[in-house]
């Protein structure tokens, strides 16, 4: 039997507690603060029960959660997938559209600059200035086509592109983002492990459309259903055959299952009130594009000699 003592996570995830975590100002449409204050404690108390559930789940299907220190005043820091790009140990630091997160990019830096001394990542850069890349949250790799997908429009930019394809060496697609409910691309199309891209069609442009279906192939999409699309359950984190969301309807279950996906719920829904959902709480610190994995898999077997 394999010796798995010593076996890496199956994925290291960058997280961060929602100790300030509010809607007190609105930068999308799922934003209502007064909503938010007429059931502040209730919602306050659901949203760290809801994201510790999120964390042991993550932690129980073979995931290792590292943690960045959350800052009052900046409630939206816990979603850290806006933090950076992060592909092949390089980080690209984000950049903010609205002044009410842009504090949130020093203390994302500082963090990256930690992990890079203890070498759980190895290069971290700042966008160019004047450009804006909201992290994974618009920018999302898929390793299976060598391809990061751009969402620009709301939040990006489109001059992003040419920077994330500069330094990571990857091909990027940029895509323009059209309904503002699905505000950030990662709300609408998420490639899966097994070669698959679950989507809302809507979400895009027809040309985006077209683009989309001619690199993933049509036979490779899943397109969520309106009713979850709306409760954003595209917006989930994907582990190996593991699919971790809010919630999702029986439909929605059966249509990733027939694919080969396990759905796992999680009850954080109160997140949905900021406009995010799983993907959005979790950064993964160890995606690799098809050559950085060769590459680290060859340096393992050296060490090993
Ligand atoms: N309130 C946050 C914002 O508008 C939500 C961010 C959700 N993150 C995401 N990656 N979709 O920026």
């Amino acid at each position: 039997m394999a010796d798995t003592r010593h076996a890496a996570p199956r994925a290291r995830i960058m997280m961060c507690a929602p100790d300030y975590f509010e809607v007190s100002y609105s930068i999308n449409p799922w934003m209502h603060p007064d909503d938010w204050n007429s059931r502040r404690d209730e919602l306050t108390g659901r949203s760290a029960d809801g994201w510790s559930l999120l964390r042991h789940k993550l932690e129980q299907l073979g995931a290792a959660i590292e943690l960045v220190p959350p800052a009052d005043g900046l409630p939206d820091m816990v979603f850290t997938a806006n933090a950076a790009v992060i592909l092949d140990g390089k980080a690209l630091n984000a950049t903010f559209r609205f002044p009410e997160r842009q504090g949130e990019t020093p203390l994302f830096r500082k963090a990256f600059d930690q992990l890079a001394a203890r070498g759980i990542l190895t290069e971290v850069h700042d966008m160019p200035a004047g450009v804006h890349l909201e992290g994974a949250g618009d920018c999302v790799h898929d390793i299976n086509r060598e391809t990061f997908f751009l969402g620009y429009g709301f939040r990006s930019d489109r001059e992003a592109a040419p920077v994330v394809a500069e330094l990571f060496g990857e091909q990027v697609v940029p895509l323009e983002l059209v309904d503002p409910r699905f505000y950030h691309m990662d709300t609408c199309l998420n490639p899966l492990s097994r070669g698959h891209v679950m989507w809302v069609p809507c979400a895009f442009s027809r040309q985006g459309q077209g683009l989309i279906r001619e690199i993933v192939g049509d036979e490779n999409l899943i397109e969520v259903p309106m009713e979850d699309a709306e409760k954003l359950a595209c917006n989930a984190v994907n582990l190996g055959d593991d699919i971790v969301l809010a919630e999702a309807s029986q439909r929605m279950r059966s249509m990733v299952a027939e694919h080969g996906y396990t759905t796992h719920e999680v009850p954080i829904r109160s997140f949905g009130m900021s406009g995010g959902s799983a993907w959005c709480l979790v950064l993964r610190l160890d995606r690799h594009s098809k050559r950085g994995a060769r590459a680290a898999q060859l340096e393992l077997a050296e060490a090993g000699d």
